[in-house]
């Protein structure tokens, strides 16, 4: 390099950091610390002195190392502060090997082996019993991602389960997710830590009462703090998030149920006519964080900005799914800003006030010592978090996301009422 280029190139940075350290600084943009900014990252001391013991002796006894902290928080200053770069991660090509496509329809290997395989409603959610996610093998593993793209989601209790395993099972369902502004396991990227009670004391997440649910009235005007709003996961990404599994190990007595509602029955629920019109069409879907527009860094945070079909055909059932959620669906392409805000509010409340369609879980009762997995599909649901213990009580849990393949709607797929020759009662509908 040239003595020239390099003082040119000196020259520029200090002017950078400085345009770097006020966004990172700002409270409204959210979008990392400035480096004057000494709070804590990498393993957290202060999250020791919460860490319920079920925790403690899961993580222990899985060899990982918290004798400085816990749990790890990424450090910010990595975080990408332009919206270029934010779409940039995880844009590549890679082949993403559907499981449940090799899985024998029967799965006979995976139900054959339970001691109890109990559906929680008619339409969502099964439980099994007497199985340990740890000693599936691989046949098992290929029918469960089926059973889970068919009921949309799986629970599992009494499990002992170590992060490492867990991430292992996600690796085999697709690429794992790492986020890069979650808490995480130490020296486990990719497995994500769900801990309202600890995010509530170090974060100060803000969520009361009184204000965790107005997400669901407009998510727009009341910003998303939580996971209380109606949502899927990383629809954001280019190929979004397919099985979720999250394992909660610490569990409060009562409260912090998990709802779920199928997106094959949210479509279902729609005339054939509004069907038709729905098909084929796409919707522009946003990140949960904002980052600055490169060009025009002070003119606010932007969002990463991805279109997928509004209607997308599940890889493995072959059947339509409704793709919409209120915290991340911003509009649909071809319509005016008026036509698409009033059909993706009915869309949202289709997915949302039709408890036939939901199934709502209690983690608990799991064996003392083990802790309970719930395992979805985020092609065809959404979920909810309730906030009925307000951070309090400690729920400790670690989440590993497998991103699935690029969506697609296919013109020839049906419905799974269709497909299963439900009846459709359209007489009925009006
Ligand atoms: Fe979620």
């Amino acid at each position: 390099m040239s003595s020239t280029t390099t003082t040119l190139k000196l020259q520029a940075i200090p002017v950078d950091k400085e345009i770097e350290n006020l966004i990172r600084s700002s409270k409204d943009l959210a979008v990392g610390l400035s480096s004057n900014d000494t709070r804590h990252f990498g393993p957290d001391p202060d999250g020791l002195e919460i860490l319920p013991e079920t925790t403690r002796k899961r993580l222990t006894d899985a060899g990982i190392d918290i004798s400085e902290g816990y749990p790890s928080r990424p450090d910010k200053s990595l975080i990408p502060i332009y919206v270029d770069e934010a779409t940039a991660i995880r844009d590549d090509d890679y082949e993403y090997i559907e499981r449940a496509k090799n899985a024998d329809p029967e799965k006979k290997a995976l139900l054959g082996a339970a001691k109890e395989v109990i559906h929680l409603t008619k339409h969502i959610g099964t439980e099994i019993v007497g199985l340990q996610l740890e000693d599936l093998t691989d046949k098992q593993k290929d029918e469960l991602a089926l059973l889970v793209a068919e009921r949309v989601v799986v629970f599992f209790r009494d499990q002992k389960l170590s992060p490492q395993k867990q991430r292992e099972l996600g690796d085999y369902w697709g690429r794992v997710e790492e986020h890069p502004q979650a808490s995480q396991v130490n020296g486990l990227p990719g497995v994500s830590v769900i801990w309202q009670d600890y995010f509530q004391k170090s974060l100060g997440t803000g969520l009361t009462f009184k204000n965790n649910n107005l997400g669901n009235w407009d998510a727009v005007k009341n910003s998303i703090r939580g996971t209380q709003v109606w949502h899927s996961d990383l629809v954001h990404e280019k190929r979004p998030a397919g099985i979720t599994h999250l394992h909660l190990d610490a569990i409060p007595e009562t409260g912090g149920d998990t709802l779920w509602s199928s997106g094959y029955a949210a479509y279902d629920k729609l005339s054939e006519e509004f069907k038709k019109f729905l098909d084929g069409k796409q919707a522009v879907f946003v990140s949960a964080h904002g980052y600055l527009d490169r060009k025009n860094p002070f003119a606010g945070p932007k969002k990463v900005e991805r279109v997928h079909p509004l209607v997308r055909t599940h890889p493995a059932t072959g059947w339509k799914s409704l793709y919409v959620n209120r915290g991340m669906t911003k509009r649909i392409i071809g319509l005016s800003s008026v036509e698409s805000d009033l059909i993706l509010n009915y869309l949202f409340d289709v997915y949302e006030k039709n408890a036939d369609i939901q199934v709502r879980f209690k983690w608990t009762p799991s064996q003392p010592g083990l802790g309970t997995s719930a395992i979805w599909d985020n092609r065809v649901s959404q979920h909810r978090s309730t906030f009925d213990h307000e951070g309090k009580d400690p729920r400790h849990g670690t989440r590993v996301t497998s991103l699935a393949e690029l969506p697609e709607f296919d013109p020839k797929s049906k419905s799974q009422r269709e497909a299963l020759g439900l009846p459709l009662d359209e007489k009925d509908f009006y």
